[in-house]
Parts: C-alpha cells; sequence; structure tokens
C-alpha cells in the first residue's frame, strides 16, 4: 500500500492515526483549515465538496475514511450530511480516480435495537460503501477512550468538580471501551490486510465493563477516591436530555446518546482477532493511558 488519503485527520482518532502511523505510511490528509505536520501531505477541502475531492485523492492508493458528523457536532448543527454525502462523495472521487480500497470508521451503534440520527446516518453511509463495488472494509468501534477523546475529557472535566457523578438507571449496563491506539493498530491492520476486504468487522476491547465500573475507574483517574453516584431513572434523563439538546446541543447530551449508553452488548471480536490480529489492551490499561487533555 503506497499513499494513503486520510480523513478526519484533525479529530480524536484521525490525529492519533497520523501520529502513530506518518512515518510507515506515506499519508494524505484532508482538512478544513487545520495544516499537518512535516511527515503528512495536505489536502484542502470538504467532505461535502466532490470538486474538490476530486482532484485532492488523486494519485492515492486507498482511502482511509475516518472523518464524518460525529455526534455532538452533528447535532449542535442539525444534520449529518458530513456521513451520509460526504461518504457518497468520497466514494463517487475514489471510483473517478481508480483507487479501489476504500476502508470506513463507521459505530458499533449500528448493530444496537434503537436507532437514532447517528446510527442511522452512519447504516446509509454503509449500504454506500458496501454497494461501492470498490474493496471495502468496515469497521464498526465501540466506545473509544485515551488521550484527546473529547466527549470523555469534557465528562471528566464536569465529574472532578461535581459533588456526585450522576448515572441514567441503574448503571449496570455495560459496553466494551476501546483504547484509541488499539482502533488504529486495526484500521492500520485492515488496510494492510486484503482479506479484511468485504468485511464489517467489529472493533471493542476484551473487557465487558458496567458503566459503574467504568465511572469508578475515570473517577480514580481525576483523583476523585470517593465518588458518590446519584442514580436517575431514565425516563426522568429523556427530558432533561431534550432540553439540554435545545439548549446546549454541544453537549452532546441527547435521546439517541441516553440509548448508545445504556444499551447493553457484549461485542463478537472474532473478526478483530483472527483477520486483523488485534489483541486490544486491558480496559484498566485504557485507563491509565488516558488524560483529560
Ligand atoms: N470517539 C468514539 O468514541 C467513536 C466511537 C465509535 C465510532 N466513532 C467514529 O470514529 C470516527 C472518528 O471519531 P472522532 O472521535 O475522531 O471524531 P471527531 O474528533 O469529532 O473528528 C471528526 C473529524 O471529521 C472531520 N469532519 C467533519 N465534517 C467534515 C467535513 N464536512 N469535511 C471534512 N472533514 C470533516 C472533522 O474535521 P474538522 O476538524 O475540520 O471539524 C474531524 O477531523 C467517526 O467517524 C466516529 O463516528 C467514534
Amino acid at each position: 500500500m503506497n499513499r494513503i488519503f486520510l480523513t478526519g485527520g484533525t479529530g480524536f482518532v484521525g490525529s492519533r492515526f497520523i501520529d502513530l502511523y506518518q512515518t510507515r505510511l506515506d499519508i494524505t490528509a484532508l482538512t478544513r483549515n487545520d495544516p499537518f505536520g512535516n511527515q503528512v501531505g495536505t489536502a484542502k477541502g470538504d467532505l461535502l465538496d466532490i470538486d474538490g475531492l476530486l482532484p485532492a485523492t488523486k494519485g492515492c492508493d486507498a482511502i482511509l475514511h475516518i472523518g464524518g458528523a460525529t455526534p455532538n457536532r452533528a447535532y449542535a448543527a442539525g444534520n449529518f450530511d458530513a456521513t451520509t454525502v460526504g461518504t457518497r462523495n468520497l466514494i463517487a472521487a475514489a471510483r473517478a480516480n481508480g483507487i479501489r480500497r476504500f476502508i470506513f470508521v463507521s459505530s458499533l451503534c449500528v448493530l444496537f435495537p434503537k436507532k437514532g440520527p447517528y446510527a442511522r446516518s452512519k447504516i446509509e453511509a454503509e449500504e454506500a460503501v458496501m454497494h461501492s463495488g470498490l474493496e471495502w472494509t468496515i469497521l464498526r468501534p465501540d466506545t473509544i477512550v485515551g488521550p484527546g477523546a473529547k466527549d470523555l475529557g469534557r465528562t471528566l472535566r464536569i465529574w472532578r468538580r461535581a459533588r456526585c457523578i450522576p448515572v441514567i438507571g441503574d448503571g449496570t449496563y455495560t459496553s466494551q471501551p476501546i483504547h484509541v491506539d488499539d482502533v488504529c493498530a486495526a484500521l492500520c491492520k485492515a488496510l494492510e490486510t486484503p482479506a479484511s476486504a468485504g468485511r464489517a468487522i467489529s472493533v471493542a476491547g476484551n473487557d465487558l465493563v458496567s458503566f459503574n465500573e467504568f465511572a469508578r475507574r475515570f473517577c480514580r483517574l481525576i483523583r476523585k477516591d470517593r465518588c458518590r453516584f446519584v442514580h436517575i431513572p431514565k425516563s426522568a434523563v429523556y427530558p432533561l436530555a431534550w432540553m439540554a439538546s435545545l439548549i446546549h446541543p454541544q453537549w452532546g447530551l441527547n435521546a439517541e446518546r441516553v440509548d448508545i449508553i445504556t444499551t447493553s452488548h457484549s461485542v463478537d471480536l472474532s473478526l478483530m482477532r483472527d483477520l486483523l490480529r488485534i489483541n486490544p489492551m486491558p480496559f484498566e490499561e485504557a485507563v491509565s493511558l488516558t488524560t483529560m487533555e
């Protein structure tokens, strides 16, 4: 694999990918504003602007499509076009420039029973990718932790100041958080593993962690040893989330987020382990490697 066209390079996952792999891969990163470091080529443009994507992707051998309308920003802006239209634009640019390999970062929430606008936008984009005729691989990460995690960082800053930690319902619902470095390793392996073409791969940590446990470990990280949990019934959180999404959409508290957080799930990791050969770090280590900034 020679030249990689990367989207989302200014975001949490994409910027970490660039840090980790810029010396190993020849990366050209799409950016709306920020320039990148010396080792990375920059293509100024927007996922919504097909005319810019056509010349930007020329000469690349693969596309690593990490960027898109992530929940907080999309709810704040009131649309998810960067994921839906943006993915279709990128596919069109890939086709026009004869780029065959296309890796797309979706989300595990596409598999959850209840689907809000974010999940639906990812499903629409996944369908475009699956019907693109390209050699596609889709990665579906669970909650990603690690340095620079924006939503988590904001939550931890609030928790640090708060007298008690609000928990939706009883807090026993589970997830399998994964460290951003393991997600980046999975992306790199997907690029380098032709057998991953045509597969949608769930990407998650090994440890099944309840929200209560998740909160306890992160409280220790921010030196809140004796954190007190206040359990709020889910039915009472929905109206609060609805109000918050109207007044402060950038907080990222909305009904879909409540559903995503409280959907208990355990993840089938067989493709991630057997095909991509990723063995993610334990949750304890992932937490210790997470900072608030
Ligand atoms: N973080 C998680 O826990 C998590 C879990 C599951 C799946 N995911 C998925 O993983 C991917 C990366 O997430 P993240 O946390 O790194 O997101 P993020 O920090 O919000 O970054 C989003 C990136 O997309 C770019 N972008 C948005 N709209 C664009 C547009 N119209 N044109 C060009 N670029 C655009 C942003 O560029 P600007 O800087 O210019 O805005 C930014 O680089 C996303 O697809 C997300 O849905 C994340």
